[in-house]
């Protein structure tokens, strides 16, 4: 399963890169907004840190505008995976800019069906929303699992991309439902890494190891024969 960090922050990438879990990077323009900085740059440092695709997302509403964009995108890095609204006109532009060679990521899928036609119109990743289904009563994570077994059962070459995820267990559940990606803000992968008896056994492990050198500093000071 591949990692994605969903954030537009260098500072958290470079830190979960350095870690050797990253294998790409989501933004949409809320985490850009977020990030108060100018896009271009702000894609281009990311691509310093990471070498996997990062999803740059359209703003425009007709297929054209979001053509023009995407190809700007590109411009900016080579790993650019362009993002685009699951509507018809973002079907539309992923269709012409299959054409084109550039992948595209088909973002704010809601439902199993929508993630068949962004597959069927060749979206290189779709993206269902689990944590945004789960805060209005739906279960998120069916969306995924079924995608899941719509696209691998018909052998469509779209990967399946678990978005709006919140928490650990949302990333378990996307590995066992198959997910292709995992993306989560950086807290979560933080989080990932935590259990309370790693703390414990680790504090124990280096406390009876302090112990052995204390025991060794005092015999081997202690004058012979004694
Ligand atoms: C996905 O690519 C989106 O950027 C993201 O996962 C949305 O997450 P949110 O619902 O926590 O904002």
């Amino acid at each position: 399963m591949l990692f994605f960090l969903d954030t537009a922050n260098p500072d958290q990438i470079r830190t979960a890169a350095a870690w050797g879990v990253l294998d790409g990077v989501t933004t949409n323009p809320t985490l850009m907004a977020r990030e108060g900085r100018e896009p271009k740059a702000l894609v281009q440092e990311i691509a310093r840190w990471v070498s996997g695709p990062i999803s740059v997302e359209t703003t425009s509403l007709d297929a054209e505008g979001m053509v023009r964009e995407a190809r700007e995108f590109v411009g900016w890095a080579p790993n650019v995976v362009v993002k685009v609204p699951m509507t018809p006109e973002g079907l539309r532009a992923v269709t012409a800019l299959r054409e084109e060679g550039i992948r595209t990521n088909v973002t704010l899928v809601f439902s199993p069906v929508q993630a068949l036609l962004a597959a069927k119109a060749g979206a290189y990743f779709v993206s269902p929303f689990v944590g945004r289904l789960d805060d209005v009563g739906h279960v998120g994570m069916d969306v995924v699992r079924q995608a899941v077994e719509i696209l691998r059962g018909y052998g469509y070459p779209t990967k399946v991309l678990a978005a709006s995820l919140r928490h650990p267990l949302h990333v378990l559940e996307a590995a066992r439902a198959g997910a292709d990606i995992a993306t989560m803000p950086f807290g979560t992968l933080e989080q990932l890494f935590r259990h309370p008896l790693t703390d414990l056994g680790l504090e124990r492990f280096l406390e009876d190891w302090r112990k052995l050198q204390a025991e060794l500093l005092a015999r081997s000071s202690a004058p012979a024969g004694s």
